[in-house]
């Protein structure tokens, strides 16, 4: 009787099935595990594609580059999967400059062109570094600054992907010189002079 009537009870409240997926409801504050899930009832197939990277991203800018990303703010249907993606633009003479995503190991493959990148360790600052071709894959690990330039003279293209649905990005030259902090603490911080951190606050947008 009893295991009858709890089969019973399972058939009528489901209430402990797994989830399959968890597409974003993106108003709302989202946290480090994630944001809270849409209606699975009104989720369709298009909340699991994104279009986004066929269109080249406009280059014409200080680095010459594009970050498209997919990461859940563009495409909720990653939220609560672990992973993201992003398209590289880099014109010739471009660059994606010294970054870091300090949620996310990135994994990145050229599409075309040829690209030299690198990143450095956190333990004795060791320099990884390689000009990859088109099909070549190459591996920058979870926080380590990282960047990547166009090697060719034509415009390459890479997709990079990440083991978080929200990376993050932070460039570092943005970070130190495009930002508000006074010149004279970024002298301080970065052994720069004035001159050189005024110019480098006026190319990069800072004040102060
Ligand atoms: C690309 O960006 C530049 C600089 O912001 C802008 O002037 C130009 O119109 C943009 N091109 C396209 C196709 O959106």
């Amino acid at each position: 009787m009893l295991p009858i009537l709890f089969l019973v009870a399972l058939l009528f409240f489901p209430s402990s099935q797994a989830a399959d997926f968890c597409v974003a409801k993106l108003k709302g504050a989202g946290n480090p595990s994630g944001y809270a899930c849409r209606n699975p009832a009104i989720v369709t197939v298009d909340d699991f594609v994104f279009k986004g990277l066929g269109v080249a991203g406009n280059t014409t800018n200080i680095i010459s580059a594009a970050v498209t990303p997919a990461f859940v703010q563009q495409f909720p249907g990653v939220n609560g999967l672990g992973l993201s993606t992003a398209r590289l633009d880099l014109a010739p003479g471009g660059v994606i400059p010294m970054h870091t995503h300090p949620a996310a190991s990135e994994i990145l493959f050229v599409v075309t062109g040829k690209i030299t990148a690198g990143f450095i360790s956190s333990s004795a600052n060791m320099v990884y570094v390689k000009t990859l071709n088109k099909g070549d894959v190459m591996i920058f690990p979870q926080g380590l600054l990282h960047f990547q330039i166009n090697a060719g003279g034509t415009a390459a293209v890479a997709v990079v992907s990440f083991n978080s649905p929200e990376p993050g990005l932070q460039i570092t030259d943005f970070a130190l010189f495009g930002n508000s902090l006074p010149s004279k603490l970024v002298e301080k911080t970065t052994f720069l002079d004035d001159a050189q951190v005024k110019k480098l606050k006026g190319v990069l947008g800072g004040t102060g």
